[in-house]
Formats: structure tokens, C-alpha cells, sequence
């Protein structure tokens, strides 16, 4: 039996070391150590040996069968190596890779973040209101009668227990004087909503950046000082402005800013915002929510601005159309990556 056991190793060996693949490896293994293998067989016949022999017999058994056992891991060992290299062999390390494609923020983002960082210099903080606002913040408290035609159902979003999509950031000056107390100076970025018919130069949801100041003495000569500085900075020193009267319910007097715009749009007239005085009505409307009177009209005066940043992407971009802000079109976004 010994001498089988030392046979029956040493032919094991060499047929694992002859082995061409793995599928031949195998072969060899449940040969010698599947269930009914050669190992089996012998370990089976071990009971008709004299009892005294077995001990001795049945450790030399376990012996051959983990050295058989180490055979044949390193021999699989050895396939799987080889089968990495043959993978790698046309492999050249010192091709460029594959480029990465590196993302980029929206052109309308990098705008708005340009415009707040002008307007932090200036000591203005961030305000900011939920696009779901009640009427009262987005009309009455902006001194907007109801039968003004921006409160109609054809122009605004209403949800049916009243609250509608805000038509501009404007409410977030009603928020933020109802929650602080003055001296006020904020700007709020944000969506507005209207239910304007989609086209080249409409979208029903908009984004706007609204600007609130209020403090002792505060005159036209600062908001238009404030603006131009405004304008100066994003568009250039040499940009020129106009302002016009306008009419607003919330702001006395009331005017629009326009700006000659730089760039791909030269020499044309642009209407960048609307702004003007914050007019008296707005804060008593302010005070009474309040229950105080933090907003006493004949202390302070203040002065509010909005502009809608997607006209100003279009015309600083010289783009055609005002959707390919909303497309998501990599052709088109992959231009302001830089
Ligand atoms: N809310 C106005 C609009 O959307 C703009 C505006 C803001 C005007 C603040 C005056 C003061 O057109």
C-alpha cells in the first residue's frame, strides 16, 4: 500500500505538470480526488488492512492528498497568470488615455453667480422665497390691485386652493421686510413663472435677480449709482446705460435701465431691469403684517430692482433662441466650458 500511495503521487504530479489547460487540469483532479478518484478508491481499500497498519497508512493517505491538493492550485495558478498576460500583451501603457470630459456650469448659472459676487462687494446678502407664493405676497402687498391684468388667470399660474406660481422675485422683498427689521440689503436670484405662450423669446418659467435696499435717506441717486456700477462691472467700463420712466405698483417713482449692450449684440439698446423707489403703500402693507411699525415711511426709504437673467444671457450670448437655455443640448452648452 505504500508503495502504491508513493506511485500513485508521483504519476499525479507528473500528469498535473503535463497538463496543456485547464479543462486537461481538471480532468486530472476528479481523476485522482473526485468523489470515486484513485484517492477514494485507496482510502476505501484501507479496511482491509491489519488494523495496526492504519494509523500509519491513513496519515501517509492525507499526506498525498494535500500535496496533490497544492499541485493543482499552483498550476491553476499558474493558467490564470498566463491568461493576464496574454490579455495584456497588446496593451501599450504609453498611449494617451481616454480624454476625461470635464462638466461645466450652465451659461445662465455662471451669469447669476458673476451678478452676485458684483453685488456681494457692494454689501448686499443673499434673500430667498419659495417659488409657491400666496397672492398676498406676490400683489397685495405690492400694492397691486386685484383687477391689475398680471393677478388674471390668463397670466399666472394658480393652484386650486389659491397659492400661485410667483410671477416674479419681487415677493422675496415682501419676506425679507416682514421677517427683518431695517437697514435692508438683499438680492434673491430665483425662478418666476408666467403663462406666456413658449417662443424665441419667452419661456413660461423664467430667472430673475431681485434687489432690495432700505435705509435712512436713501435716494434715486443711489439705486442709479448702485446699477451703473452694477452694469459696469459684468458688461465693462465702457458700457453705456439709459434710464426710462416706467410704472410699477410697488415702487414711486418707477423707471427700467436699459444697457447698450457689448459683444456679439454692439450698439443695440437692451431693457436689462426694472427698479425704482419703493413706494410707501408696500411698506404700511409690510408694517401691518408685521403688527409694528419697523417700516415707518417717513423714516426710511428704500429702493428695489429686478432683472430677468435669461434676456441678458441671450443678448451677452447672441443667441437666437431662448429655449436653447433649457434644451440641455451638449452642442450648445459644451461653448461655455471654460
Ligand atoms: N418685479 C418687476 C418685474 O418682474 C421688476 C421690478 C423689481 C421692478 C423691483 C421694480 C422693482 O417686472
Amino acid at each position: 500500500m505504500d508503495h502504491e500511495l508513493g506511485t500513485l503521487q508521483s504519476e499525479a504530479l507528473a500528469e498535473i505538470a503535463n497538463a496543456q489547460n485547464v479543462i486537461e487540469l481538471d480532468q486530472v483532479r476528479v481523476k485522482y480526488l473526485g468523489r470515486s478518484g484513485l484517492i477514494s478508491k485507496l482510502s476505501e481499500s484501507m479496511r482491509s488492512l491489519p488494523k495496526e497498519d492504519r494509523p500509519r497508512v491513513g496519515k501517509l493517505l492525507n499526506e498525498v492528498r494535500s500535496a496533490l491538493d497544492r499541485a493543482f492550485a499552483d498550476k491553476s495558478e499558474a493558467f490564470a497568470a498566463q491568461r493576464d498576460l496574454v490579455a495584456l500583451d497588446d496593451l501599450d501603457e504609453t498611449l494617451p488615455a481616454s480624454p476625461v470630459r470635464v462638466g461645466a456650469l450652465h451659461p445662465l448659472t455662471q451669469l447669476q453667480d458673476q451678478a452676485i459676487r458684483i453685488f456681494r462687494r457692494l454689501g448686499f446678502t443673499m434673500a430667498a422665497g419659495p417659488d409657491i407664493e400666496t397672492e398676498w405676497h406676490c400683489f397685495d402687498a405690492l400694492n397691486t390691485p386685484p383687477n391689475h391684468p398680471a393677478r388674471n388667470e390668463s397670466d399666472t399660474f394658480y393652484f386650486p386652493d389659491g397659492r400661485l406660481l410667483r410671477t416674479h422675485t419681487s415677493t422675496v422683498q415682501i419676506r425679507t421686510m416682514v421677517a427683518d427689521v431695517p437697514p435692508i440689503r438683499v438680492i434673491a436670484p430665483g425662478g418666476a413663472y408666467r403663462r406666456d405662450e413658449m417662443d424665441a423669446t419667452h419661456l413660461s418659467q423664467f430667472n430673475q435677480l431681485e434687489g432690495l435696499y432700505v435705509d435712512k435717506r436713501v435716494t434715486v441717486a443711489d439705486l442709479k449709482g448702485t446699477l451703473e456700477y452694477f452694469v459696469r462691472e459684468l458688461l465693462g467700463p465702457k458700457v453705456e446705460t439709459r434710464m426710462r420712466p416706467h410704472f410699477f405698483p410697488f415702487t414711486e417713482p418707477s423707471l427700467e435701465m436699459d444697457v447698450r449692450l457689448p459683444g456679439v449684440n454692439a450698439g443695440k439698446w437692451m431693457e436689462l431691469l426694472g427698479c425704482g423707489m419703493v413706494d410707501p403703500a408696500v411698506f404700511e402693507q409690510v408694517n401691518q403684517r408685521r403688527a409694528d411699525q419697523a417700516y415707518d415711511p417717513e423714516a426710511w426709504t428704500g429702493y428695489a430692482f429686478g432683472m430677468g437673467l435669461d434676456r441678458l444671457a441671450m443678448a451677452l450670448f447672441g443667441l437666437p433662441d431662448i429655449r436653447l437655455l433649457i434644451e440641455n443640448d451638449q452642442r450648445f452648452l459644451a461653448q461655455f466650458n471654460s
